[in-house]
């Protein structure tokens, strides 16, 4: 195991771990699901989420993968529960299904900044010709895909870690000066009104499972993600801390993103909250046109600014996505690393084709699923979305604490995290990851799947 390889500091695994959990999550999904979900209802529910459920299930991925040193499936194997690798098979299949269409989602954003930077503001309303142009789309995902595989194959210090430690912070100061622009914006004060004061009467069962969903999908869980960078992190670092620190960074730059977004959308709408757009509208349909009546000059700067900032953001993504199938490789078919990454960029880039085309370049992936008793058919990328995000990764969280509580037993997780950590054991929040992992995440989130399951497929 001595080529594996691992993170320099501490520091490199929580910018890793952070780069990997904000994403597109962050900037796309989370304002338009707080727009839906009733504003900061919604967002209050989202942090009982991270906090509650989602924090237990972090720290036992991180736990499981320092234990073991190895990939997900690799990692269940060593622990001696052979049967129990099928985890980690489920997170490989879902690290590929989801890495197929968010590299698409992150082409377009590297798209439009190419488009913003020429000043072709144009682009937002032309939105469906341009998801539907298969060569133009396809070309920036050749492009992103490639950036992902080439910081991969660098390996983990001096690629993964290094590209996060670059692109992080440059994140937060790009984010910060959109912010500080946005909120000096006309009608940014009804912005910030519908996304900071509550309005509890659109919280039914869907927004909690939508939030639910987001966060686990927000912070990277349930698909090993956490397990496979787990593995290359120090005996000597202490999991709770980094685990809150990612946690915090990837809830906290959410929370920015929405300071950003809904000033940015105010002023558009003339202060009209209840007209505002929902999916993915708002930020390829809606900003472009913001950017737009900020001038030639100020315009394109911050709008080709927002999108930079978007597609670096899912950089350090895509590459922690990428990241899961080729460890599985390398550790357990003893796949040279460079080899492995440009074969399976290549496989999910192929497997990506009817996402590129799921938006407006074949009526088929299109249209491609009706769930009964829906009136509407959702297209190929939303339908894998159900199922990697909304269903794979819950149900991934679901059986990971489960495994640790009732199978590898609590005594083992609690001797790794006390490893870097001699406050641990004792500690309330030994107390506390011990009950989410053995009643609240397994009751809570068996029940979800089980809704979600219900509602979507059946
Ligand atoms: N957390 C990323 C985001 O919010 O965009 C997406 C993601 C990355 C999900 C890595 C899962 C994962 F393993």
């Amino acid at each position: 195991m001595a080529t594996r390889g691992g993170f320099s500091s501490k520091f490199g695994f929580i910018a890793a771990a952070a780069g990997s959990a904000v994403g597109l999550g962050n900037l796309w999904g989370f304002p338009f699901e707080v727009a839906d979900g009733g504003g900061a209802a919604f967002v209050l529910i989202y942090l009982v989420c991270c906090f509650v459920l989602c924090f237990p299930v972090m720290v036992t991925e991180i736990a499981i993968g320092r234990k073991t040193g190895l990939n997900p499936v690799g990692a269940f194997k060593s622990l001696g529960y052979k049967n129990w690798n099928i985890i980690g098979k489920l997170g490989v299949l879902s690290g590929v299904l989801i890495l197929s269409y968010y590299n698409v989602v992150a082409g377009w954003a590297f798209g439009y900044f190419l488009e913003l930077v020429q000043g072709r503001f144009e682009i937002g309303s032309e939105f469906g010709t341009f998801t539907a142009n298969f060569t133009k789309v396809g070309l920036y995902a050749i492009l992103f895909m490639f950036a992902t595989a080439f910081i991969v194959s660098k390996g983990i210090a001096s690629g993964i870690e290094k590209a996060a430690k670059i692109l992080m912070p440059s994140l937060i100061i790009l984010i910060l000066m959109l912010v500080i622009y946005a909120v000096t914006l006309e009608h940014a004060t009804e912005g910030l009104q519908f996304y900071l004061i509550p309005d509890f009467s659109k919280i039914n069962l869907e927004v909690v499972y939508d939030a639910l969903g987001q966060a686990f999908f927000s912070l990277s869980l349930g698909m090993g993600a956490l397990i496979t960078y787990g593995s290359y992190v120090s005996k000597n670092d202490n999991i709770i801390s980094s685990a809150a620190l990612i946690t915090l960074a990837d809830i906290g730059i959410a929370f920015i993103a929405g300071l950003m977004m809904f000033p940015f959308v105010a002023y558009l709408l003339n202060g009209n909250m209840d007209q505002i757009p929902s999916g993915a509208g708002l930020i390829f349909v809606t900003l472009p046109g913001v950017f737009e009546t900020l001038g030639p000059n100020l315009g394109v700067i911050i709008g080709a600014a927002f999108f930079l900032l978007l597609s670096f953001a899912a950089l350090t993504s895509t590459v922690s996505l990428l990241e899961v199938p080729v460890s599985y490789l390398v550790d357990e078919h003893q796949i040279r690393r460079n080899r492995a990454v440009w074969l399976v960029a290549l496989g999910i880039f192929l497997v990506g084709i009817p996402s590129l085309l799921a938006n407006g370049g074949s009526d088929f992936f299109s249209q491609f699923i009706t769930y009964f008793g829906a009136e509407k058919a959702v297209d190929f990328m939303s339908f894998l979305g159900h199922l990697a995000n909304d269903t794979f990764l819950p149900l991934g969280g679901l059986m990971i604490v489960s495994f640790a509580a009732y199978i590898w037993k609590k005594e083992q997780l609690y001797n790794e995290i006390e490893t870097g950590n001699s406050n641990f054991k004792g500690s309330f929040i030994e107390k506390y990851i011990g009950f989410a992992i053995t009643y609240i995440c397994p009751v809570i989130l068996g029940m979800i799947f089980i809704l979600t399951v219900l509602n979507r497929f059946f």
